[in-house]
């Protein structure tokens, strides 16, 4: 494939108030990253890296080889940063062979459908990064302290998941020129080094698990669906 995932998996995920770390919490009798793996496994074949927590690379390769069946020859595991942004990097380090394409993705979007990962992928050119956005549904304000500053206009207002998907050799570059920088996401370190980025429709299934009540409405999902 000329086409790489790296799905980054070191967070500690303390929001969600488990003893493990997030990838490795289950969310029915698998995991999130098992979740995470498997929806990557069943879009097109890719290249896979996954950056895990320090310590847990051995986990990380057991979810990784359940995953990918007989694939496992495209999937490898190294470990994380202290930021996602370091992660990232750390997975771009990882690339092997002939990669063009480079999708980043959360494993915290465990639930996030194939469908979604092909999309973004054949959505990059050789200039031009591609995310997934949902609308905002809430009324989003402004505030200061205790203070309402002001209502912000909804209609200019996407919220945005992954996998975000760049061509390799520009978010290499973009990555180099961030070194001291933190950004929000790749979308936003990649503009900054001055290359566009478009959009496609996301889905609510992509959500990120974050807390308690994200783990409980991914059970839920799993609940409901048929197979
Ligand atoms: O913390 P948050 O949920 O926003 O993290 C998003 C994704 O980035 C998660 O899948 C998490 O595992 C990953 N991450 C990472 N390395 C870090 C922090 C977060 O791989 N240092």
């Amino acid at each position: 494939p000329t086409t790489a995932i790296i799905i980054v998996a070191a967070g500690s995920g303390t929001r969600l108030g488990a003893t493990a770390p997030k990838a490795f919490v289950g969310i029915d009798e698998r995991s999130v990253l098992r979740h995470a793996l498997d929806g990557v496994f069943a879009a097109s074949p890719a290249q896979v890296i996954v950056v895990a927590p320090a310590g847990h690379e051995g986990d990380a390769e057991s979810e990784l080889l359940a995953a990918a069946g007989d694939r496992s020859d495209l999937g490898r595991v190294v470990v994380g940063g202290e930021t996602r942004q370091q992660s990232v990097a750390a997975g771009l380090r990882a690339l092997w062979g002939d990669i063009t394409t480079v999708l980043v993705h959360d494993a915290a979007r465990a639930l996030t459908p194939p469908t979604q990962i092909d999309a973004v992928a054949e959505a990059v050119t050789a200039d031009t990064g591609v995310i997934p956005v949902l609308p905002v549904i809430d009324t989003i304000k402004r505030v200061d302290e205790e203070r309402i500053v002001a209502a912000v206009n909804r209609s200019e207002l996407a919220a945005a998941q992954t996998p975000q998907g760049f061509p390799r050799a520009l978010l290499e570059s973009a990555y180099a020129l961030a070194d001291e920088v933190e950004y929000t996401d790749d979308a936003a370190l990649f503009a900054a080094a001055g290359h566009p980025v478009r959009h496609i429709t996301g889905s609510a299934r992509a959500f990120k698990i974050t807390t308690a009540d994200d783990l409980e409405r991914a059970r839920q999902l799993l609940a409901d669906m048929p197979g």
